[in-house]
């Protein structure tokens, strides 16, 4: 499932947070490549623990908590500490997957990679090209968002990031261990989600709707892993 999250960040944030970037030293983007990915990647990065980096990644995990729609899509367990990157100058990422493992650099904590977040920090109109190709069964999906949103998609999926021919391309990216492994279960419980709440909408005080959120709870306790 491939799923906007649209306003993650407010205008100020997302300015708040460009200010801090574009004073930043940023390194190349190869050091948390793996042996395959270092290959296709030219970008630059926040190294993990900058303290930029760790201000920047508490203010997005704090708006992430406060976010509904993350919480039902995701169904987070961990959330790495959200990292930052920046291509410009013809950068790119070539197709790849996303390493299913990782570490923090500050407790060492293991994650397991089920769905991958890029938060777009720059405007489209602020760079030509940065597209993020996503490949599923129905083919590759381009997203390029507002700055402040955000894109969850399954880490399991090949993805590549277009060169930036114009401008910089500036965002967040992180991933999230989820309690549902399965990306086609999560789908499942997040479509179930979205229909109870239709439902409480649409038919107010409805049984069905007690029913219902009875059957995702007890799907959710079978399939949650923690
Ligand atoms: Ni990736």
């Amino acid at each position: 499932m491939l799923i906007t999250i649209p306003d993650v960040l407010t205008a100020g944030q997302v300015a708040e947070a460009r200010a801090a970037l574009d004073a930043a030293e940023w390194v190349d983007g190869k050091v948390t490549a793996g042996y395959m990915a270092q290959m296709v990647k030219e970008n630059l990065q926040l190294p993990e623990g900058h303290p930029v980096a760790v201000r920047l990644g508490e203010m997005v995990l704090a708006a992430l908590a406060r976010s509904p729609l993350f919480m039902s899509a995701a169904l987070p367990l961990r959330v790495f500490p959200p990292m930052f990157n920046r291509y410009t100058g013809g950068g790119h990422f070539g197709t790849h997957v996303d390493t299913a493992i990782r570490a923090t650099a500050s407790t060492g904590q293991r994650i397991r990679t089920d769905v991958s977040a890029t938060l777009f920090l720059s405007a489209p109109e602020e760079y030509e090209g940065g597209e993020l190709y996503v490949e599923d069964s129905y083919g590759a999906h381009s997203v390029k968002l507002p700055s402040g949103h955000m894109v969850l998609y399954p880490a399991t999926s090949l993805h590549r990031v277009a060169p930036v021919t114009r401008g910089a391309r500036v965002a967040s990216f992180f991933w999230v261990q989820s309690m549902i492994r399965s990306d086609a279960d999560r789908t499942l419980l997040y479509d179930l989600d979205m229909a109870i709440q239709r439902l409480a909408v649409d038919v107010p005080g409805n049984p069905a709707g007690v029913q219902l959120t009875g059957v995702y709870h007890n799907l959710l306790r079978r399939w949650a892993e923690m």
